[in-house]
């Protein structure tokens, strides 16, 4: 097989890639190593940014979003007891949209479907070559037969686990690297949410997230030790935590009800520079990562497929590779900033329970003076918000 772009991974960024590049006019196949019902079945990201909202309105692939989609002018910080409204429209104009990832990605599959485009699922041993060179291939197993795709350009798309990222020699990456010392406990009903609004909440036995995907199905998350195993976590359990570190009004209005999805995430901060080796690019996880506490993830991961798609339109349409010359350096930028805030309101809003009383003194008056000061406040909602894609 021959395609101008092999996309490594049928995650957001592979397909939302794949999406970008037949509307420019660029054919493009992606392998993925699990299945499309494996795929849907990872419970993620539900916030989107307006970049992510408008790339995806540019693939074509936003029509249920927008019908669906639940648009948040604000959220709420929970701490000594009270909740203080931090509103994003009133303090930048802005909005963001509650919408989960798992949507986001069955719709960018009905489309791809719809539109007669190749992804090969359950592929095995999956393997870029001779990025460095003119001719790359990707080689993979499907049924025990072996394939090779040759390509101009390789997207690893793979996430933070993926093939791509680990192929490139070590010398010529440098990575940075956080680990946090707990995890998010997450679960996922069909109840009504507990708030309009997302809930963010510092409390003493930890930290606390009240979100949702719809106005019928709720996502929470306590802080939760590594060493705590799902299994060890009754919906009970999970239910008298998350209450003890929410308000009393919200802790009285919580509607509770049998999980349907129970997962524990670790909480970590990483940085692989550059993003481009020859003609094997990375986007999304592959490259980076946030802790979840700023909801960066999946929106850095659609800001970096957006550069990408333009730079390889650009590439095939105008015979210019100066998109491709630019590609990691304005996506860095970009990732920087989100590390700095993901990795400023983790830091804010849990329980480190190596800095002591000290740590929570410190952290009662930074929110005392992030609630109290218009700077400090506009400042949060810019950085939840997200910015703009440039150029
Ligand atoms: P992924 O979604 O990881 O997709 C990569 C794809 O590549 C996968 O389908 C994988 O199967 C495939 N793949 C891997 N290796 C290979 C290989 N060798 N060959 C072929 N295919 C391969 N972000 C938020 O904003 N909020 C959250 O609450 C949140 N929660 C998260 C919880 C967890 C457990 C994780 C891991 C991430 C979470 N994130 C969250 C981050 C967000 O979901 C990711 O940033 C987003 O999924 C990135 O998309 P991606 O397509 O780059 O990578
Ligand atoms: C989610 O709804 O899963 C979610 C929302 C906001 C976050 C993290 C996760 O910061």
């Amino acid at each position: 097989m021959r395609v101008q772009v092999a996309i490594i991974g049928a995650g957001p960024s592979g397909l939302l890639l794949g999406a970008l590049l037949h509307k420019a006019g660029v054919d493009a196949v992606i392998v993925e190593q699990r299945s499309a019902d494996y795929v849907l079945g990872r419970i993620r990201a539900g916030v989107l940014e307006k970049v992510t909202v408008d790339l995806l309105q540019e693939a074509g692939v936003a029509d249920r979003l927008l019908a669906e989609g639940l648009v948040h002018d604000g959220i709420e910080l929970s701490f000594g007891g009270a909740r203080h409204r931090i509103d994003f429209e009133a303090l930048t104009g802005k909005h963001v949209t509650v919408y989960g990832q798992t949507e986001v990605t069955r719709d960018l599959m009905h489309a791809r479907e719809a539109a007669c485009l190749q992804t090969i699922y359950e592929a095995a041993d999956v393997a870029p070559h001779g990025f460095d060179g003119t001719h790359p291939t990707v080689t993979y197993r499907k049924d025990g037969v072996a394939h090779t795709i040759a390509c101009d350009f390789i997207a690893g798309c793979d996430g933070y686990h993926g093939i791509s990222r680990a192929s490139v020699p070590p010398a010529s990456l440098k990575t940075y690297e956080r680990i946090y010392p707990f995890g998010w406990l997450g679960v996922l009903s069909d109840t009504p949410p507990v708030s309009p609004e997302l809930i963010y909440s510092n409390h003493e036995r930890g930290f606390a997230l009240c979100s949702m995907r719809s106005m019928t199905r709720s996502r929470y998350y306590v802080q939760c030790s590594l060493d705590d195993k799902v299994e060890a976590w009754s919906d009970d359990a999970f239910w008298d935590e998350l209450r003890r570190r929410l308000d009393r009004a919200a802790a009285e209005t919580l509607v509770t009800g049998p999980s349907i999805e129970k997962s524990i995430a670790p909480l970590g901060s990483f940085v692989a520079e550059p993003m481009r080796f020859g003609r094997l690019l990375l986007a999304g996880d592959a490259a980076h990562r946030v802790p979840p506490t700023g909801a960066k993830g999946l929106n850095l991961a659609t800001a970096d497929v957006g550069y990408l798609a333009r730079a390889l339109a650009e590439h095939y349409a105008e015979r210019s590779d100066a998109g491709l010359d630019t590609y990691s350096q304005r996506c860095l930028r970009r990732i920087w900033r989100a590390e700095r805030f993901s990795w400023w309101f983790t830091g804010l809003m849990h329980r480190f329970p190596e800095t002591g009383e000290f740590g929570r003194k410190m952290q009662a008056a930074e929110l005392d003076y992030l609630v109290n000061s218009t700077a400090a406040s506009t400042a949060l909602a810019e950085n939840y918000v997200g910015l703009p894609l440039e150029g």
